[in-house]
């Protein structure tokens, strides 16, 4: 037994972080391939909301309301008011947020930096709450109820996956080390020794299998686990230890259903207690067996035992009852009110899985919603309007046609896998942007996935200009874009309240790409292309339309502003293919950069007319100029070609075959060349003009760069 001091745990804690930085630090300043990476296995207390993407019920979910409240402000499937433990690992780590294993559509470049496949109501053994315990609950409830988890094998059977995937992206170089210099937690166990328990619904943790037979079995299966990612490559280990079990307002409630207060449930306790001990000397052995293997084991039992004995040491008013369920400790598991015991008021012990996290997330809400409500008033939103340039795949979503989207190989190939509907190799200007900021990639305003959008929304469309009528019926247009702007801001009040809302808009910087479509939409007569207009009607009916827009933002409180200047569109690979001769489009070059100066007087007009707006204009059009004209300096092969398409400059937009030319070329390596398909740039270039946009000069940017908005 540890003596009661907090020192141990302190130390482990502590311990527990230096081993990751020291891994981290050691991993920066090698070569820039070796990257570090978190794998995260187990249960609840790890689970980012792999739940919400299996076939399973709300007792082994959390993705609705009042989860989330603290922190995310809308549930993402972790059983917690915020973020979880490998959430806060990563921050100290540098590295962003690691999405959901079983989420799909998160871009699987993520691997580099890691996964996460732990599973609430997870245990080391096959059987732990699969379906098992519905029998019970049925019974209790008459109700049919499944309950699948995600069993730690078949995470580490998603591991294997993973490691195959990154051999095939990044080559068995890359690959190896990425693995064997990640760092593999484990928060595994509790759900073992709790879902037999639930089943014989006894007084005492009873099953078939006596105490030490099954915590034989569970740290059989965690050292099989672990021999397996060893073999894989893994060397540095971390575990959480088992909490106390009894101390647990969901096993309070249960065993102990007649007294209203008193100490935890030492019977209850004992198992873990075991459990860790036979942890412990597994871990030993196991570094003398396995070559390399290193470990960290954080005491995470004392460490929540004195909380819960002592929560007033640590800050917390309260340490016995849960913030959020009902009944005595709020022990029982109804907190949403979307699982059955709601509904029946019955007293059963639900998937008890979960409910160390919300005595955790009560623990932690007092110096947690400090930090929090801290970083919510820090951060500073992104919203995105325009073409495709900026569109991140809203036209995903849309009634159009392949002419109008990119949700096909090989659009994605050097960077999104499958692909977005970005129409590039790879991430566009917002998302290099996005990560400037700090700020989770802004995702598509009409991806049915996302409802929030508290960090910023991408409304942008393929095709879009600023006319309505430029890809009519094919595009959301910028009007169109400013009304879900408008209903975003709406829905934004109603959630957050008025003053939240305010801030959020008033401290949100807002980006346009704009403009482009409205010249290469129109096709005139031999006069010109915008016949019956002259250029300065046309131009004016433009940057009218784009102030108007602009105008609506400022008039819902929005103050920051970022344009870029349309780019030299007449000397485009798809402009030059389709000209007789080749050559560039002398008209179009001088209705773009007509249109660029007209915006430049147009929001210094602004500046003087509404009140506190503030602008960054980018000067895109040189910096393609520049690239276009002198590849090599920039980093490219080949300046003027598309690396995907056909016909001369691969100028013909056949790219992906889906748009009724079913032939393409693709080039080799899609970094080489400037542009990816005949109207657009590659990765590479976005991330210099993002770079460019966010830190550069009065000459490529001004009046201010981005990072002063995102950091005033
Ligand atoms: C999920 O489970 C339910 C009930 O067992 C079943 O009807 C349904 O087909 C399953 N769905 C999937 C996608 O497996
Ligand atoms: C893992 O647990 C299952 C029970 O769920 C057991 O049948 C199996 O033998 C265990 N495997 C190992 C390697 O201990
Ligand atoms: C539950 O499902 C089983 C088989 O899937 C069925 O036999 C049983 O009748 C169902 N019970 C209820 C209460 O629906
Ligand atoms: C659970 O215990 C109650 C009384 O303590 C009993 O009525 C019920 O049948 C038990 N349920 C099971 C599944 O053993
Ligand atoms: C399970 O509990 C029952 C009743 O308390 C007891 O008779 C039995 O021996 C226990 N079984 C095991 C394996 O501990
Ligand atoms: C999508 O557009 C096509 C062609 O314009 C039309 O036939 C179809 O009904 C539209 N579908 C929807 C859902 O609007
Ligand atoms: C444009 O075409 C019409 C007939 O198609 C012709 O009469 C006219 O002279 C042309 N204008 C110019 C400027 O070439
Ligand atoms: C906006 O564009 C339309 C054509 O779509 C035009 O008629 C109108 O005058 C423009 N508005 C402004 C303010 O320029
Ligand atoms: C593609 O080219 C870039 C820059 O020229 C290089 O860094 C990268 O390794 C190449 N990728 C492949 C897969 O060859």
């Amino acid at each position: 037994m540890e003596p009661p001091s907090p020192w141990p745990c302190c130390y482990s804690f502590f311990f527990f972080f230096f081993f990751i930085s020291i891994s981290i630090i050691s991993l920066s300043t090698s070569t820039s391939t070796s990257a570090p990476a978190l794998f995260v296995f187990g249960d609840s207390f790890f689970d980012p909301g792999n739940n919400n993407y299996i076939n399973t019920t709300t007792l082994d979910q959390s993705n609705f309301p009042p989860y989330g409240q603290t922190y995310f402000h809308f549930p993402t499937g972790r059983f917690s008011d915020g973020r979880i433990l490998p959430d806060f690992i990563l921050e100290y780590a540098n590295l962003p947020l690691i999405p959901p294993y079983m989420d799909q559509s998160a871009s699987r470049r993520y691997y580099k930096i890691g996964a996460n496949f732990a599973s609430a109501g997870a245990g080391a053994l096959i059987g732990t709450f699969q379906g098992s315990l519905t029998q019970a609950l049925c019974q209790l409830l008459s109700q049919n109820l499944t309950a699948l988890v995600i069993s730690l094998q078949t995470q580490i059977r998603y591991h294997k996956r993973v490691e195959n995937r990154l051999r095939k992206m990044y080559g068995n170089a890359v690959a190896d080390n990425t693995l064997s210099k990640a760092v593999y937690l484990f928060s595994i166990g509790t759900n073992d020794y709790l879902s037999p328990y639930l089943i014989t619904n006894s007084t005492r943790f009873n099953s078939s299998y006596s105490d030490s037979q099954l915590i034989e079995l569970v740290i059989g299966n965690l050292t099989t686990a672990i021999k397996e990612l060893h073999k894989r490559g893994g060397r540095k280990f971390g575990f959480l230890n088992l909490g106390p079990l009894g101390c647990l307002p969901g096993i309070r409630i249960i065993l102990n259903p007649s007294t209203d207060s008193g100490g935890c449930i030492e019977a209850a306790s004992l198992v873990a207690k075991l459990h860790n001990k036979a942890l412990t000397n597994s871990l030993k052995r196991l570094a003398k067996q396995l070559h390399g293997f290193k470990y960290m084991l954080y005491d995470f039992n004392s460490n929540l035992e004195h909380r819960i004995k002592h929560p007033s040491k640590y800050g917390y008013k309260e340490g016995k009852t849960a913030c959020c369920g009902t009944g005595r400790f709020r022990g029982t598991f109804s907190c949403g009110g979307k699982r059955p015991v709601k509904e029946y008021q019955v007293l059963v012990p639900m998937a008890v899985a979960s409910i160390p996290l919300l005595l955790v997330s009560c623990l932690l809400s007092v110096t947690g919603c400090l930090t929090s409500q801290e970083h919510f008033n820090k951060h500073v939103a992104l919203f995105v309007f325009g073409d495709s340039l900026f569109d991140p795949g809203n036209n995903n979503y849309i009634n159009t046609s392949t002419e109008f989207q990119a949700n096909f190989w090989p659009y994605g190939i050097s960077y999104f896998d499958p692909p977005t509907g970005r129409f590039s190799d790879g991430r566009l200007i917002p998302d290099f942007i996005a990560e400037y900021a700090k700020l989770p990639l802004i995702p598509a305003y009409l991806d049915p996935r996302h409802n929030e959008f508290v960090y910023g929304a991408n409304f942008a469309s393929g095709g879009a200009g600023a006319l309505v009528e430029s890809h009519a019926g094919f595009v959301v247009d910028l009007k169109t874009q400013l009304e879900y702007f408008r209903d975003l801001e709406k829905h934004f009040r109603e959630n957050l309240g008025d003053a939240k809302a305010e801030k959020l808009v008033s401290d949100a910087v807002y980006l346009f790409s704009c403009g482009g479509n409205d010249y290469l939409s129109p096709v005139g007569n031999n006069e010109s292309i915008l016949y019956p207009y002259t250029h300065e009607e046309y131009v004016g009916m433009v940057i009218g339309n784009l102030t108007n827009v602009i105008k609506g933002i400022h008039g819902k409180g929005g103050r920051k502003f970022g344009i870029v200047t349309i780019p030299p569109l007449g000397c485009w690979p798809s402009i030059r293919a389709g000209r007789a001769d080749n050559s560039c489009s002398q008209e179009i070059e001088m209705i773009a950069s007509l249109h660029n100066e007209e915006v430049s007087k147009e929001f210094k007009e602004l500046e003087k007319q509404l009140e506190g707006f503030v602008y960054s204009r980018f000067d895109l059009s040189t910096a393609i100029s520049n690239r276009m004209n002198n590849p090599s300096i920039y980093g490219f092969k080949v300046g003027d070609s598309a690396c995907c398409g056909s016909g001369p400059f691969g100028g013909i937009y056949s790219c992906g075959g889906k748009r009724g030319l079913p032939e393409f070329d693709l080039c080799e390596n899609a970094s080489d060349h400037f542009f990816f398909d005949s109207n657009r740039p590659n990765e590479v270039a976005s991330r210099q003009f993002a770079e460019l946009w966010w830190k550069g000069d009065l000459e490529v940017t001004s009046p201010y760069n981005l990072k002063h908005f995102f950091q005033a």
